[in-house]
């Protein structure tokens, strides 16, 4: 049997090792908990001490620190870039001159380390302002803004380093986009590129996008309001510039290429690159492909993508339910109540599968919250409105002090109609 290592510990990860271990042998490094409850076996081992056919790399840490290209040292097979193609995640400096010298359609921008610069080239701008720490701050490093004094409170405050560090010493200002957002992971095996099912997040913490930007509130796919013929596009004008700048300087990607994209009325630009599954995109992607997940993730990482299979045809929901307090100061340590021992619903719901990201039992045993996202409920249905109800109905069962829920992941979609 194929036997694979997933590095990471949150709900996407548990989510990929529930897919992988429909065909393999899945172990965890360092997983958590609510995934070893789950009878998928964690590990504090690092990866680059274990054996496995496949290694699938979650976040993007590892990924900017070189892991890939350690254990491809090592002679393994990776899902994930080495660190030259982390990179464009890394930097959002870099990987907006990459997409200029790509020709990929994107916002107008600036990139500053200095405040009266920064703000000259703010005044430039209209509203919405966008201004966006240039390193990796968990989704939690851009403000999207109407307000110009808030604006240039935002620069100030990214400039002095107090914010995120040494993350946010350079800020991106770019020009602000509208349009529906989508998130197409694009699996790529160095030469070829083949897209997942489109889907889309929810990254405000408030419902109707409201409040600040989080990790991830919840996510569905696939996305009908996207036609066969907007992912085409997506791929002809963003993703095979990108393959072909790749190619030109020379960096093998074999991993997964999240292309954030606004479907704007200029057609697709891109917002952003991530170069890794996406969290929770990835809670509701893996239901849909079935036992293919194994035999997906070894072809990119050996090189021999083809097409990608059709999913199972059904709709998937995943509803996030974060800490008291998230995304600012989440609390701990609240106990989480309807989760049974094997950290899934006590009373089981069909189509229903609950993905740990911040739990750990208590002395007694219990699941406790213990980070800013506790747990991702996601649920398949045949059409999206009958997933959106047992994804809600499953979080109704599931409560514990100050938890923080969006109501409308999915809402405005299957109100449309939409399957
Ligand atoms: P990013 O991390 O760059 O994807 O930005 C996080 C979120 O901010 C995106 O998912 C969008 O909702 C929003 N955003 C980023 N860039 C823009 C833009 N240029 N115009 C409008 N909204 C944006
Ligand atoms: N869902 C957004 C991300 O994974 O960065």
């Amino acid at each position: 049997m194929t036997r694979c290592v997933v590095v990471g510990s949150g709900a996407r990860e548990h989510a990929l090792a529930w897919g992988l271990a429909r065909g393999a042998e899945v172990v965890v490094t360092p997983g958590n908990p609510g995934i070893a409850a789950h009878g998928i076996t964690c590990v504090e081992t690092p990866a680059t001490e274990l054996e496995a056919d496949l290694f699938v790399i979650g976040p993007e840490l590892p990924l900017t620190q070189g892991l890939a290209d350690e254990l491809r040292a090592q002679g393994k097979a990776v899902v994930g870039p080495g660190r030259d193609g982390a990179r464009l995640e890394a930097s959002k400096a870099f990987m907006k001159a990459f997409l200029r010298d790509a020709g990929v359609p994107t916002a107008h921008f600036g990139v500053f380390d200095r405040p009266e610069e920064a703000l000259d080239f703010l005044a430039t701008m209209a509203p919405p302002y966008v201004i966006k720490t240039d390193g990796l701050a968990a989704g939690k490093g851009v403000l999207v803004t109407d307000d110009f004094d808030e604006a240039c409170a935002d620069v100030l405050e990214k400039l002095s380093g107090h914010a995120f560090g040494h993350a946010g010493k350079t800020i991106v200002i770019e020009e602000g986009l509208d349009g529906e957002e989508c998130s197409l992971l694009v699996l790529c095996d160095g030469v070829r590129a083949a897209a997942l099912a489109p889907a889309q997040d929810f990254k405000r913490v408030g419902d109707g996008d409201t409040g600040a930007n989080t990790g991830g509130m919840g996510a569905y796919a696939p996305m009908a309001s996207m036609s066969e013929r907007d992912v085409d596009d997506v791929m002809t004008r963003i993703v095979e510039p990108t393959l072909a700048e790749l190619r030109r300087r020379g960096i093998d990607f074999r991993g997964v290429l999240y292309a954030g994209v606004m479907m704007s009325s200029r057609g697709p630009q891109l917002l952003e690159y991530n170069v890794r599954f996406g969290d929770p995109e990835t809670e509701a992607l893996v239901p849909l492909y079935g036992d293919s997940l194994v035999s997906l993730l070894s072809a990119v990482a050996t090189g021999t993508l083809g097409e990608v299979p059709a999913t199972t045809g059904q709709c998937a929901v995943t509803v996030v339910l974060s800490a008291a307090g998230y995304p600012e100061d989440p609390r701990r340590g609240d106990v989480i109540s309807g989760l049974g021992d094997d950290g899934q619903l006590a009373l089981p719901r069909e189509g229903v599968v609950v993905f740990h990201a911040g739990t750990r039992r208590d002395e007694r045993g219990r699941f406790v919250t213990h980070g800013g996202r506790v747990l991702a409920v996601s649920a398949v249905a045949d059409t999206l409105g009958a997933a959106r109800e047992r994804a809600y109905a499953a979080c109704a069962a599931i409560t514990f002090e100050g938890r923080v829920m969006r109501q409308d992941i999915a809402r405005a979609a299957s109100e449309l109609g939409e399957p």
